[in-house]
């Protein structure tokens, strides 16, 4: 559905983006990750037919940016990271303004634009001004309004900016509820463990360098290879004996005690544990907690980012 061959954008002599290479069908969310200049609105701005590459290629469902630029806006929705709305129009008004741009019948207008409030639940704003509209509103009536043509494939930079926890939430729903409809999806942002449980494929953007691009587990993966294991004796006069046992275990990297837990380090890539249980029991150590530490992408990713794109 959407293909990019080395797509690269040149400023004078700086590089927005460089060799990016993306492949994606049908149904998939992409969430495209990375820091502020990273380079994701240019490359989704020339998908989008809005800006012209320098070098490489794109295309939507095998048309190509260059020769075919109608038909992929016609099966693009984009959804910019910011939008103005205009002041003198009710949020139904401007709706049915986008729908007679987009060429939809008048007959089919009013159910369209309907259909759009309810799916992105804001139809109790219907015949509210758009310019009143709260921030998390107004992200929501750009949504609807980048659905209207129902395109299969949608651009969304950075569509969870700016929302309350609550609207984070419900914006993620219906990301999955668009993704389940077979639409194919790019969405940005900074943050990875935000989209990581929305998301089937991610790419991480730094410096115009697509640094990792792969399926969220894989991902995940890269930015944290190793699974950290937190064990808490029953008695604390074991953390010690404990420690120690741990350590000399062939899948284990390293051993720390903090306060009145053990925690154990894996080497990359080991995903069963289980014998440090049957060890630690064996030599009579009991444990009230024995679980792998929750990942903490956020800070995975700060140090995967870190000075890791091209420095051109
Ligand atoms: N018109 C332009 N002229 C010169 N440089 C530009 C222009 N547009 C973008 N750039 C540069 O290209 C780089 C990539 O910008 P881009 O807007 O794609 O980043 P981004 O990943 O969307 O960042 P953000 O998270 O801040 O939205 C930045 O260094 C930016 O300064
Ligand atoms: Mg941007």
């Amino acid at each position: 559905m959407i293909k990019t061959i080395k797509l690269t954008k040149k400023y004078d002599d700086m590089y927005a983006i460089r060799d990016i290479d993306l492949d994606l069908g049908q149904g998939d969310l992409f969430g495209f990750i990375g820091p502020n200049g990273a380079g994701k609105t240019t490359t989704m701005r020339i998908i989008a037919t809005l800006l012209e590459p320098t070098e490489g290629e794109a295309y939507v469902c095998d048309y190509s940016i260059y020769t075919h630029p109608k038909e992929i806006r016609r099966l693009v929705g984009y959804m910019p990271d910011f939008f103005g709305v205009y002041d003198d129009m009710t949020v139904i008004e401007y709706l049915e303004f986008f729908a007679a741009a987009y060429k939809i019948g008048p007959q089919l207008r009013r159910k369209r634009c309907n259909e759009m409030l309810d799916i992105v639940d804001l139809d109790f704003k219907r015949d509210a001004y758009a310019n009143t509209l709260s921030r998390g509103q107004t992200q929501r009536l750009g949504l609807a309004r980048t659905l209207l043509h129902d395109p299969a494939v949608l651009l969304l930079d950075e569509p969870l900016s700016g929302l309350d926890p609550r609207a984070r939430i419900e914006m993620r729903a219906l990301m999955r509820r668009l993704g389940a409809m077979g639409k194919t999806i790019i969405v940005s942002s900074h943050i990875l463990p935000e989209l990581a449980d929305v998301c089937n494929k991610v790419g991480i953007i730094d410096a115009g360098k697509m640094i990792a691009s792969n399926d969220v587990a894989t991902i995940i993966k890269q930015v944290q290879p190793n699974t950290v294991v937190l064990i808490q004796p029953i008695q604390a006069s074991q953390l010690d004996a404990a420690a120690k046992t741990l350590q000399d275990q062939n899948i284990v990297d390293s051993v720390q005690i903090a306060s009145d837990l053990v925690r154990v380090t894996l080497k990359p890539n080991i995903v069963d544990y289980s014998a440090l249980a049957s060890e630690l029991i064996q030599r009579g150590i009991f444990f009230s907690k024995f679980a792998a530490e929750e990942i903490n992408l956020e800070s995975a990713f700060m140090a995967f980012t870190k000075g890791a794109g091209a420095k051109i």
